[in-house]
This record gives C-alpha cells, structure tokens and sequence, in this order.
C-alpha cells in the first residue's frame, strides 16, 4: 500500500472507559466483523483479560476504509496493554504508530491511567484526536470533559469526537478523524529491510507469531532474517495482517503493520523492541528504544498438595509459552516442599498469572509473601541481587542494601485525599507535589517498591471505594536501612514468611504478622509460641495456649464410629496443612499472613 494512504494508530484509554467496544464498532463498520462475532469482543481474547477487564497481549487488526474524499485507507489498530506492569510493551506499541485515539469516558472523565498513557504518546510525537465517549449515559458531561483534558493534559480539545461506542454514535468521525488528522507513516521501500519487532505471541497452529511494524524495505516469504539483538536467523514462512481473522499477504511494505511466522520454536527468542533485518546485505544499525525486560517482584509458587508439583511444572511451562516476560525456577522451602521461585513485570503480573494457574490448569496454590529484588554491597566490595528473602547472605557480610523506589502518581475525589496520603506516608512515601483539577486531586509520591507489593492497590481501592486510580514508574535503586525479618512457630522459622522489611516497619509489621498467626493456627496439645525474629532479637511475640484435652474424648460413651469419624475428619483436615516444628498451620494461614496492613 502507497505510503499516504496508511494510518497506524493506538487507542489511549483508561480501565473501562470504552477501549474494546470502540475497537470492535471499527472494525465492524468497516467490515471486518458480524454482529454476532461482534458479541465475542475479539480484541480481548483471553477470558480473564474480559472478566477483570484487562488487556495483556497487544494485538492489531487492519481495517479498510473508504473515506469521504473517495480514497480506500488501510488503518492499522493497535491495541495496547493496559497497564502498568506492560509499560514497555506499550512504548514499543506506540512507537510502531503515529496517532492514537484518547477515549475519555463523558461521565469519569481524565484519569491516572489516561495520563501516564498519553505522556507516552506525546513523547513518541503522537497526533492525539480526543474522544469523548459514553454520551448517552445520563451523567454525563462532555464539556467539562473537554475543558479537562485541555487543563490537565494541555490538549486542544475543541474538536474532540463525540462518541457512544455501545450505541454506535459517532463512529463515521472517529475513522474520518483518524484519516484526515493522524499524519501517514514514512518509510524507504528501496532501503534494506528494518522492522521493529512488536509483540510475540505462541498460537498452537502457527507456533510464535510476530506482529511487526516495516519502517523500511519489504517483508516476503522466504526471506531470510536476522534479530539484531538476539542473534538468531531465521526463514520467513508466512506474512499477513489480521482482520481480526488470519489474512496471508504477499508481502509487507514499509509503514505496514503485519504479523510473520519463522518457524520460530519459542517467544523468548523473539524480544519485544527487537530491530529485524535481512541475515545478508542487511541494515546495519537497529532501531532505537531496545529494552530487555527485567523481573520486578517475585515470588514462591508452591501446590498445596504435592502430588501436583509435576502438574504446576507443566502449567507454568504453558504458561511461559505465551510470556517470556515471567521466569521461573525450582524452589525447595522447608515448609512448602518443592515448588517455583517466579519473577514478574509487577503485581498485577504476578497476579494475572497466580489466576491462569489456579483456574485455567486447576490448581490449588500456596503464594509466598512477593518481593522485590535488592542490591547487596558486601563488606568485600562485591555485589549481588537478592530474589528471595530466604538466600539472604548472613547480615555482618552486608555492607549496604540498596531498594527499588518508584514514581506513584494517584487521582482521586477530594474527599478520600486525607486518607490516602496518610496512607502513602505510612508507607514511607515523599511527597512530590500536589495538584486539585475540577474537584479531584492529584498527588504524585516517591514510594519504596517493597511498601507497594504487599497490599498497596487493596488499600487503595478500599479507601477510595475504588475511585482512586493508580500508576507509577520505576525510578531506580536507593540505600535503605533494611532488615530480614523472620517469623517463628514453636521455635522454626517459616522460611514462607520471611520477609526484608524496612527497620522502622519491622515492629509494626513483626507483631501484626503474629496476632494474624495466633488467630489463624488452631491449638495444639501444647503451648506454641510465635514470634518475629530481626537475627536473634525477638522483636514480638505471641502464644497459643494448649488444647486441654483429646478431642475424642469428648466422645466417651463408646460409640467407637463416632470417634473414627472425628479422626477421619482431623486426618482429613490434616491434609490442608503444613507441619512447622511439630505445628500444623493451615495453608489459609499463609495467605491471611500475608495480606496485612
Ligand atoms: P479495558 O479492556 O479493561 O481497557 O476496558 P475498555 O476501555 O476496553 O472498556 P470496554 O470497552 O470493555 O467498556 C467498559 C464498559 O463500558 C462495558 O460495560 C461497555 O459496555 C461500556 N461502554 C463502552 N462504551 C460505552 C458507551 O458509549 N456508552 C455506555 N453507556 N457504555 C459504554
């Protein structure tokens, strides 16, 4: 397709302002879809991405456009993830494009999430059209809206598009929008070929597909082509573009965006933001913005039952098949037998995974407490990474601990502020600044990582009954006074519930972690203390008391079936357990352990 007759664009939008069903009444007036595939949201294709409501995996869709000027476009959409966690997928996907359609929801108006994203946008030089949707709902209020966008982000939105997606308004001008306000994509077809590398996925028939954006030359079948950060070569067997179905093309011309197959066997060989040429007579230099993905929060994913470890090694493996950006290795706890160490991109990563696991492959998992990874400087001048609060090197040998911090920025109704910096503040935040916009505020706060991981979003929805929305950007590494704080029942240590926390939280956070345990793990025939332990400084305590007698003795009487049952009943319970220096502590313990403030 001739250059000025191409649109890429993205569609910017906060968590249920309308990102999917705007999609989806593109491509179905343009032509790509029924009514009735129209009801399966193609672009979110994976069912807990729809029941939470999230995009994970980018995906794009080519549409065909005739316009009013008489001229058939080729629009290619790109969904993005939207979230934080996916920050760099995003920029990648952005940087395949050259507009972006903002969506702000005419009854929420701009929101945290909206913010981050169309900085993003700006940065790549974006066109932004604004789309103002959801005007048939009764609360809503476009013109506050408009002037919204324009003092918040500095946007000009005066010829903003008024939509209702569920409706079907205003779909004719968002693609006449896009046709005659986003700028066309540039590219050589006479250069040698460079394509930025977009997004890989796995697809049981096709093996890993690539969606690419050609900056450069022709993409063919047949070609030889070489990742210039990963090194590896291989042979082009397919090219096409999607629509939402599978179309296969001859080839792909600069500006295009399209997917290819290689006969490539697994998605880690094919990095997002990688540059891809032709494996001779290629370009020479790759595309900027390379990134490799890096692990942010991880954690331990042990079964309940250990007869499923092979099980949970299989999922995981699937898993990983589609995402390259969570790691995983063998774990072997004292308390929790065999299971994984995993690393995320962020919580909500973290999160989306533990989910596919438990309900997709049916497993019943133990989670232990996240965290994140530490920088060590010990005493002999060497450094090293700490992934696991149970490898924690003995504390004379450290020099310094360094942790990650992030950039937070939260939007929120007035009226929940005094909370949530309280909150923030609890969690040894520094606040940057603080802004009021029609009626709701914005705080931005430097926040140490390790404060976030543990229940932070929780909180956060709880206070704000869910009206505060939250991102945050990585900001590096900073000296902190960390401690490894260890939890003791009947005199052992729960390597699961071992945790680096800060000095000044360790009080706090030790003797609530024993008040939630003492509740939590039922009475033996003896006296079980529990305690937080910084080394061998007890720093809380608690004690459960001793059960008084045998509970079959209750049964006396002689009705020796009642008494098996109870037996079989305890054996029963017994399994749901983990044995911890003589004490069963029930694998709801953990978890409940866990989510504390
Ligand atoms: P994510 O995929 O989570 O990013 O959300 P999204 O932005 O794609 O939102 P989605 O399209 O899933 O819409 C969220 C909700 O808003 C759904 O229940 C839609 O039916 C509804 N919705 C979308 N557009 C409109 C609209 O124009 N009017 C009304 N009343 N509801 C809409």
């Amino acid at each position: 397709t001739e250059l000025s007759l191409i649109r890429n664009f993205s569609i910017i939008a906060h968590i249920d302002h309308g990102k999917s069903t705007l999609a989806d009444r593109l491509i179905q007036v343009t032509g790509g879809m029924t009514e009735r595939e129209l009801k399966e949201q193609v672009l979110d294709n994976m069912d807990i991405e729809r029941e939470r409501g999230i995009t994970i995996k980018a995906q794009t869709v080519r549409l065909d456009y005739t316009a009013s000027d008489g001229k058939t476009y080729e629009l290619n959409l790109m969904d993005t993830p939207g979230h934080v966690d996916f920050a760099y997928e995003v920029s990648r996907s952005l940087a395949a494009c050259e507009g972006a359609l903002l969506v702000v929801d005419a009854a929420q108006g701009v929101e945290a999430q909206t913010l981050a994203n169309v900085y993003q946008s700006i940065e790549h030089d974006h066109e932004i059209v604004p789309v103002i949707n959801k005007i048939d709902l009764p609360a809503a209020e476009p013109e506050k809206v408009k002037a919204e966008i324009e003092e918040v982000i500095g946007l000009d939105a005066s010829d903003a598009v008024m939509t209702s997606a569920k409706s079907g308004i205003g779909i004719e001008e968002v693609l006449e929008a896009i046709v005659q306000r986003i700028p066309p994509p540039q590219g050589d077809r006479d250069k040698p070929l460079k394509a930025m590398l977009v997004d890989s996925w796995y697809d049981p028939y096709l093996g890993v597909v690539i969606l690419v954006r050609v900056m450069d030359g022709v993409m063919k079948k047949g070609q030889q082509i070489k990742f210039m950060q990963g090194g590896t070569v291989h042979l082009v067997d397919r090219v096409g573009c999607m629509r939402p179905k599978i179309e296969q093309l001859p080839e792909l011309g600069p500006g295009e965006i399209g997917f290819i197959t290689a006969q490539i066997k697994e998605v880690e060989q094919a990095k997002v933001g990688d540059t891809i040429t032709l494996a001779k007579g290629g370009a020479t230099e790759a595309l900027p913005g390379y990134k490799e993905v890096q692990s942010v929060v991880f954690c331990g994913l042990f079964p309940v039952d250990a007869a499923d470890f092979e099980k949970l090694r299989e999922s995981i493996g699937k898993l990983r098949l589609n995402d390259a950006s969570f790691t995983f290795e063998m774990e072997n706890s004292a308390a929790l037998g065999f299971g994984f160490r995993c690393g995320f991109l962020g919580l909500l990563h973290l999160e989306i995974i533990q989910e596919r696991l438990t309900r997709e492959y049916d497993l019943d998992l133990i989670t232990t407490a996240p965290s994140v990874v530490y920088r060590l400087t010990m005493t002999d001048g060497s450094t090293q990474e700490l992934h696991n609060p149970a490898d924690m090197p003995d504390p004379v040998k450290i020099d310094t601990m360094e942790e990650p911090w992030i950039k937070a920025t939260i939007y929120t109704p007035d009226e929940h502020l005094g909370s949530i910096l309280k909150l923030c503040q609890d969690r040894r935040g520094i606040q940057l600044d603080l802004t009021y916009v029609g009626g709701r505020a914005q705080v931005v706060y430097e926040l140490p990582l390790n404060e976030v991981v543990f229940d932070f979003y929780d909180r956060l929805k709880s206070i704000s009954r869910g009206y505060a929305s939250f991102d945050y950007e990585q900001i590096g590494l900073r000296e902190g006074d960390l401690v490894m704080m260890n939890i003791l029942v009947n005199n052992e240590p729960v390597d699961a519930l071992s945790m680096v926390v800060h000095r000044s939280q360790a009080d706090p956070r030790g003797r609530a972690l024993c008040e939630r345990l003492k509740d939590l793990i039922p009475r033996h025939m003896f006296k079980i203390p529990i305690q937080a332990a910084i080394g061998a400084k007890v720093i809380a305590r608690e004690t459960i008391s001793a059960m008084r007698k045998d509970v079959t003795a209750k049964c006396y009487g002689g009705d020796i079936s009642r008494k098996k049952k109870l037996l079989e009943k305890q054996k029963e319970g017994k399994k749901r357990m983990r044995e911890y220096g003589n004490v069963s502590i029930p694998q709801e313990a953990f978890i409940a352990a866990l989510r504390m403030g």
